[in-house]
C-alpha cells in the first residue's frame, strides 16, 4: 500500500504561505517516493474545534481529519508564527490528537513569519509539542519569513538548500529500510 503523507496547516487564512510551503514539501517527497499526499487546512474546521469538548461529541468532519493525521506515515506540519508561537488553532487541533498515536511517527516541522526574529519558534515551540507525542521530528526544521518568499517561491539559495535537506530527511523517513538494515 502507498505511504500516506499528510500536511496540516495551522494558518487562519484561505490564501496561506504556510499552506503553500507544506504543499511544496509534501509534493517533493511524493515525487521521490510515490506516496499519496493530502494537505489539510485547519481554518475551515475552526467552528467545529470551537465547540468540541471531547472526541465523543465532535463533528464527524473533525473526527475524520484527526484519524487521517493519526494514521499518516509522514506528517508535514506548519503554522504561521502568531505572537512568537504556533497559532491557537494549531494547538487546539493537536489537543484532540490521541497522545499515543504519533509515537515514533515522522514529522517534518515548518513555519512562516513576518520577519526573522521568530525563526526559532520551530525549535522552542513546535518541536517540544511533538516531543510530547513521542514523535520522530526530523532534524531540519524550515522557517520562511515574508522576505524569503517572492511570487510564491523561496527566493534565497541558502533557504532552498535547507528546504532540500528537510525533503531528503523526509524521504529517508518514509522509504522502506534496505534488507540488511531490517535484519539487524
Ligand atoms: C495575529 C498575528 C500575529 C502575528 N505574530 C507574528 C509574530 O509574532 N512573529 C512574526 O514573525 N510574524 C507574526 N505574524 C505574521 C505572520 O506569521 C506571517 O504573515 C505568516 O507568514 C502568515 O502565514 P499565512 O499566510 O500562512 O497565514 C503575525 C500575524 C498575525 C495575523
Amino acid at each position: 500500500m502507498a505511504k500516506q503523507i499528510v500536511g496540516i496547516s495551522g494558518s487562519l487564512s484561505a490564501v496561506s504561505k504556510t499552506h503553500a510551503l507544506i504543499d511544496r514539501v509534501a509534493s517533493a517527497v511524493k515525487r521521490s517516493t510515490g506516496a499519496q499526499t493530502q494537505v489539510i487546512a485547519l481554518h475551515p474546521l475552526a467552528p467545529f474545534l470551537a465547540t468540541a469538548r471531547s472526541r465523543d461529541d465532535m463533528a464527524p468532519e473533525l473526527k475524520a481529519v484527526l484519524r487521517t493525521v493519526e494514521t499518516a506515515d509522514l506528517l508535514v506540519v506548519g503554522s504561521p508564527v502568531y505572537k512568537g508561537s504556533y497559532t491557537g488553532l494549531f494547538k487546539y487541533f493537536f489537543d484532540f490528537v490521541d497522545p499515543a498515536a504519533l509515537q515514533g511517527r515522522a514529522v517534518a516541522l515548518t513555519a512562516t513569519g513576518g520577519g526573522d526574529r521568530h525563526a526559532l519558534m520551530i525549535e522552542h515551540q513546535l518541536r517540544p509539542l511533538f516531543g510530547f507525542f513521542g514523535a520522530h521530528t526530523l532534524p531540519t526544521g524550515f522557517y520562511a519569513s515574508d522576505r524569503d518568499i517572492v511570487d510564491g517561491q523561496i527566493d534565497n539559495p541558502v533557504q532552498r538548500a535547507r528546504l532540500e535537506q528537510l525533503v531528503t530527511e523526509a524521504i529517508s523517513a518514509i522509504l522502506p529500510l534496505p534488507v540488511y538494515a531490517q535484519a539487524v
